[in-house]
């Protein structure tokens, strides 16, 4: 199940930059894309990176570190990198940018459902 998870001050972000944001208790990467808001792992898959650093090219997220490249709208990787990055969803309420997280439930809670 999603929880969802309004994004404050929005409307200060540049288009085509990346930000880290803290949404409820991780930390994740938001970025004004061309088509729209865009939400994703805020860790490189190939060596940790961030990608506050990195950078757009159409639809793909480049890691400013090693290059490595992802599809914004899958999070897959490019042909031969063998990695991924998580995508979250994001939807628009009132001019307002909320970001989808999948709640999930402790170890305990689920034992003892
Ligand atoms: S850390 Fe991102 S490409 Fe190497």
């Amino acid at each position: 199940m999603l929880q969802w998870y309004k994004i404050d001050k929005t409307s200060s972000y540049d288009e085509n930059r990346i930000y880290e944001v803290e949404v409820g208790s991780n930390r994740i990467c938001i970025l004004h894309h061309v088509s729209g808001w865009k939400a994703f792992s805020r860790k490189c898959p190939h060596a940790g990176a961030s990608f506050v650093t990195g950078w757009c090219e159409g639809e793909e997220l480049v890691c400013s570190y090693h290059r490595h490249r992802f599809n914004l709208n899958t999070g897959k990787g490019c042909t031969n990198q063998g990695n991924y990055i998580k995508i979250y969803p994001t939807r628009i309420e009132n001019n307002e940018l909320y970001v989808g997280i999948k709640k999930t439930r402790s170890f305990f809670t689920q034992l003892f459902k």
